[in-house]
């Protein structure tokens, strides 16, 4: 089996670092505190998510929801219920009286046809039934006796809802449970502070924050020598640090890599090979690159060109980056520097103590550097 995983989480063999902030996560759980967790696509937030709640699984009861799909707070409503039916089954006693407790809410189960994932819609439509609906939920799993865990993945997508008072609504049930401790996660810092951080708003000051940046270099060094070493692959330290020089560090991308480098059955891993490896990736992306290339403005493109050239841009408007890419003037900049972090193929990291601009998609920058 290949020992650099792309999708999901597995166990803790397959899964590099993050004991503080599994650490620290475990103890927000135990004293019940909530928990806001933040950081760049692809950095490692669900797999973190997974891996504390493969560590708690025998002790609590976890439920973990992703509603990046959803758009109201009636699919927020119905992705609960199902999150919940499936920690719950019904051919267990717990999964028999939560079907009980929502049947005035008229559950509908079906199998959904791609995934083989069963599926609960609650037959409502109202928004008064709704705003109903959401407390009982809530309140099935806070009677139960084993503590509760939910963790709620892409949260920031309950400000594309509808409906009005969605924050203030899910914060004043959460105030009022007594069993559970939650986990909100979000790609998008910017909306996930807003929610979190505005003193206006309803979550302001009711939870921990922890932002969770890039794995630290030496261990991802020895993960990778490791996992290799396990399934019989050989290397030295210098192509390590190559891989993690090409792929800045970045979760995804070194997992790729290094997925695809253990996929072509090399007994000895040698620079070459990696060189070739990831010009391999990058003509498997190209066609999309392309595509990138006639959805942006001549001016955008090029200032993506200049991004990717210096990998970490931490003064945009002065004067010798601007000159040295001709990208015009300051407004101008602004404006595709704003376009290209609203499209997410630009990312804008403050979460560090000099904030920088960078390429999102590292063999995207890879592939523009050669362009
Ligand atoms: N600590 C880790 N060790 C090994 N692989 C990881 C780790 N964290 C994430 N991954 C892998 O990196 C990729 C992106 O992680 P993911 O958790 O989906 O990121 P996010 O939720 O922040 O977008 C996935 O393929 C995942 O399996
Ligand atoms: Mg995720």
């Amino acid at each position: 089996m290949n020992p650099f995983l792309l999708y999901n989480y597995l166990d803790p063999d397959y899964f590099c670092d993050r004991h503080k902030e599994t650490e620290i996560l475990l103890k927000n759980i135990n004293n019940k505190n909530n928990t806001a967790v933040f950081s760049q696509r692809r950095l490692g937030k669900t797999a973190l998510l997974k891996h504390v709640f493969y560590l708690l699984k025998k002790k609590q009861s976890t439920i973990y929801l992703d509603i990046f799909p959803t758009s109201s707070l009636k699919e927020f409503t119905d992705y609960l219920a199902t999150a919940i039916y499936k920690e719950f089954p019904i051919h267990k006693s717990t999964g028999r009286k939560f079907w009980e407790h929502i049947k005035l809410l008229r559950p509908i189960l079906k199998i959904n046809g791609l995934s083989g994932e069963p599926e609960l819609t609650l037959d409502i439509s109202q928004p008064e039934q709704i705003e109903k609906s959401l407390p009982q939920l809530f309140s099935f799993l806070d009677q139960q006796e084993k503590k509760i865990v939910i963790a709620i993945d892409e949260f920031q997508q309950i400000l594309s809802y509808p409906e009005k008072n969605v924050e203030a609504l899910l914060r004043t049930i959460i105030q009022n449970l007594h069993n559970i401790s939650f986990i909100f996660s979000g790609s998008d810092s910017r909306l996930m502070i807003e929610i979190f951080n505005s003193a206006k708003r309803p979550f302001y000051g009711s939870t921990n924050f922890m932002t969770l940046n890039k794995i630290p270099r030496e261990e991802y060094v020895s993960f990778i020598k490791n996992s290799f070493h396990s399934v019989g692959v050989e290397t030295d330290e210098k192509v390590l640090e190559m891989i993690l020089d090409l792929t800045c560090t970045h979760t995804y991308y070194t997992q790729r890599l290094c997925h695809e480098i253990y996929a072509d059955r090399i007994s000895y891993v040698k620079e070459k090979d990696v060189v070739n490896i990831l010009y391999k990736l990058i003509q498997q992306n190209e066609a999309v690159y392309f595509q990138y290339r006639n959805l942006l403005t001549k001016t955008q493109w090029k200032t993506l060109k200049a991004v990717a050239a210096e990998e970490a841009v931490y003064q945009p408007y002065s004067q010798s980056f601007i000159k040295k890419y001709s990208l015009g003037t300051v407004s101008t900049l602004q404006r595709n520097l704003k376009a290209l972090v609203d499209k997410a193929i630009i990312y804008n990291n403050l979460s560090v103590e000099d904030p920088y601009y960078e390429v999102e998609d590292k063999f995207l920058m890879r592939w523009l550097q050669n362009e």
